[in-house]
């Protein structure tokens, strides 16, 4: 169980940009939640203040029942092994071996290059090779990351982050650089992992049609702040309007292109997205 408690980040001076207004959220093992929302709604700060990329300003991130909310050195050690990220353009050392991309995963919090020259334990080797098996990646362990597609490169990028062998798998946009048919099958294997490892994951995704499709619980964060939070099935158009504020303004739109036009309630109730957001 992950637990975020009144997480909290501001930025700039007199921290007047509210980036988090305090979020809290419990995701249970193997959750899959979507994180939906307009750009600069807060979605990358909240990921990164879970893992720390960035200092949140307050609030505790608690995993099994350990706090995280000092930042002493060692526990961001911690924090870090068990709170995977999976970047939008996967950042892998693109000279090096696809299996040596994954065993950075188990060297969580150091540097990339650094680990890169270890000579890995075998178990780790087995670890990292399962972990490409799970992505149907194992036959291009030896190719140099450089040498796969986009969608493959994110697979490996997953990879890496189940190698860590997390509690918590933190994406964000991790099909934003990516085709509409390759996006489907990394977020496949992204949400199969979840379900097959126990891993809780918090996807972050601005698309509403692949929120719909692959999130079992959304998450809908709109100026720093949650406000929805269920399941696909009771994401109707007016909660769409509260997650996208000013849906209807041409000036954001552009006349005659009111972006709600494009959203319909389906047969179940859900929304139905005519050619996505983004
Ligand atoms: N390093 C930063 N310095 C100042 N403001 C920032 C910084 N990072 C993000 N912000 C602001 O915080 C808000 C949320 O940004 P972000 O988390 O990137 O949103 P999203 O990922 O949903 O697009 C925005 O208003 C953004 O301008
Ligand atoms: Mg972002």
């Amino acid at each position: 169980m992950i637990e975020i408690r009144g997480l909290v980040k501001s930025y700039g001076p007199g921290q007047a940009i509210k980036a988090l207004k305090g979020i809290d959220l419990k995701i249970a093992a193997g959750e899959f939640v979507v994180v939906l929302g307009p750009s600069g709604a807060g979605k990358s700060t909240m990921l990164r203040c879970i893992n720390r990329l960035t200092e949140p300003t307050a609030g505790e991130v608690v995993i099994d029942g350990v706090s995280f909310a000092a930042s002493g050195r060692r526990d961001l050690r911690a924090l870090r092994r068990n709170a995977a990220m999976i970047f939008q353009h996967h950042n892998l050392v693109k000279r090096l071996s696809v299996l040596k991309n994954v065993l950075v995963g188990r060297m969580a919090g150091l540097s990339p290059l650094l680990t890169a020259m270890h000579v890995f334990p075998e178990s780790d080797v087995q670890i990292a090779m399962h972990c490409l098996e799970q992505v149907n990646l194992a036959h291009k362990a030896a190719a140099r990351a450089d040498a796969l597609s986009g969608g493959e490169q994110q697979r490996v990028g997953i990879a890496r982050a189940l190698a860590q062998q997390p509690k918590i798998m933190l994406a964000d946009e991790p099909v934003a650089s990516l085709d509409p048919k390759t996006s489907r099958v990394v977020l496949t294997y992204l949400k199969r992992i979840c379900k097959e490892s126990s891993i809780a994951v918090l996807c972050n995704l601005h698309q509403i049609d692949y929120a719909l499709e692959f999130g079992e619980r959304i998450v809908g964060l709109s100026g720093g702040e949650i406000v929805y939070d269920g399941p696909p099935q009771g994401v109707t158009q007016a909660v769409i309007r509260q997650i996208y504020p000013g849906l209807d303004d041409p000036n954001i739109l552009g006349a005659g292109q009111r972006l709600a036009d494009r959203l319909d309630i389906g047969a179940g109730g859900a929304l139905a997205v005519a050619g996505g957001v983004s």
